[in-house]
């Protein structure tokens, strides 16, 4: 068993930083366990602290059933990839791989069989006398992953791995990286700020933000049911749109759904749940847009609305960090093509419509 288990672990860095504020999650043997967050929300410390390279300032790191607070890194049975690759220049890519196992006095021929059998996983074997000034980097970044690969170990930690990769490249390899989890089935903790990398990579996600964490859970569960407005705006691209609105606003339509918010709330709308409403009878929440700006990106088409004012009266107002007054972002298919200026009906069905207090800290409803 290679489970990894946080218990309250919190990080208060010399000078006062509060990186780590008490976090609680367990990752499963062989699950592939992603963070994601911001930048500076935490996520790299609290991998190193997993790895035994920051010191826990309270709480407990559990690997394997073993409790690791005070266990040299080295001896932590783990194997970290990082966004620099952190190869020796000066070294070929077999003695990359080999180094590691060679200062663990590991007989040469074993050496010989683990570093080979990696290369061959990772197709990087016609490359192992180069040294990495040598190589592509999506190639260094195999030569890192080989590193870990041969060390055999409990669990594998990942630290932005593919951030220095162009974008076509870190699709590439975030199948690969996903495919050989499968394959070896380490237990594996895999840092990013990217929440499209993420979702696609989680059997668990940690949604972090400030230190703590927001939301676990299966990736599409937490795309489906946001906990909170931040993991609403952070999981999912163009963002879900959000609106600060009173019980009876949007002229009584939330009433007419039978949506009851206690007072204010927050309501939430994905791009992607909109649709162009046709002469049908209305179903759901209707909206009409004017239209102030279009992106179209082949397959879908992106609209930027704003809702007109109804009667004169105030538009709904944002809170800071959301969307300008009455702004929206509606998802469309690609051959839609309304023009700037007009004006357009859109609607979403019920059951995709999200509330939130109006602080956006908890959902309401369901
Ligand atoms: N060695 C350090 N000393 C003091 N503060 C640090 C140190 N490393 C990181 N921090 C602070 O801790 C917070 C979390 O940083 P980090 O874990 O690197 O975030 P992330 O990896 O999510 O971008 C940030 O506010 C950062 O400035
Ligand atoms: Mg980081």
């Amino acid at each position: 068993m290679s489970n990894v288990v946080l218990r309250d672990v919190k990080k208060t860095y010399p000078g006062g930083v509060d990186a780590i504020k008490g976090i609680d999650f367990e990752v499963g043997d062989g699950q592939f366990c992603v963070l994601v967050g911001p930048s500076g929300c935490g996520k790299s410390t609290l991998l190193r602290m997993v790895a035994g390279l920051e010191t826990i300032t309270s709480g407990e790191i559990d690997i394997g059933g073993r409790v690791v607070n005070q266990i040299e890194p080295a001896d932590r049975d783990i194997a970290m990839v990082f966004q620099n690759y952190a190869l020796y220049p000066h070294m070929s890519v077999y003695n990359n791989m080999a180094y590691g196992l060679r200062n663990r006095g590991m007989p040469k021929p074993e050496i010989d069989v683990r570093v080979r059998e990696a290369a061959q996983i990772l197709e990087i074997t016609p490359m192992l006398d180069r040294k990495p000034r040598q190589l592509s980097g999506g190639q260094r970044q195999r030569v890192a992953m080989g590193r870990a690969i041969v060390r055999q170990p409990k669990v594998f930690l990942f630290d932005e791995p593919l951030s220095n990769l162009d974008a076509k490249l870190r699709v590439a390899m975030r199948v690969e990286i996903r495919k050989l989890q499968r394959r070896l089935k380490t237990t594996s903790i895999y840092v990013t700020h990217d929440q499209m990398e993420a979702m696609t990579l989680a059997d668990i996600l940690v949604v972090m933000n400030g230190g703590q964490v927001e939301q676990i859970g299966k990736p599409l569960d937490i795309y489906k049911k946001p906990a909170t407005t931040f993991v609403a705006s952070f999981i999912g691209a163009p963002p879900m749109n959000l609106l600060s609105v009173a019980a009876n606003d949007l002229g009584g339509t939330l009433d007419a759904l039978q949506i009851k918010a206690p007072g204010d709330a927050t309501l939430g709308i994905r791009p992607e749940d909109f649709a162009l409403a046709g002469a049908a009878a209305p179903q759901g929440l209707m909206l009409e847009l004017m239209v102030d700006a279009i992106e179209r990106v082949g397959a879908e088409t992106y609209v930027y609305g704003t809702r007109p004012r109804a009667n004169g009266g105030p538009t709904v107002s944002a809170r800071p960090g959301e969307l300008p007054p009455g702004e929206i972002i509606v998802r469309l298919p690609g051959e839609a093509a309304p023009a700037i200026g007009e004006r357009i009906k859109v609607s979403a069905l019920r059951d995709k419509l999200h509330l939130f207090s109006p602080d956006g800290r908890s959902r309401i409803g369901d």
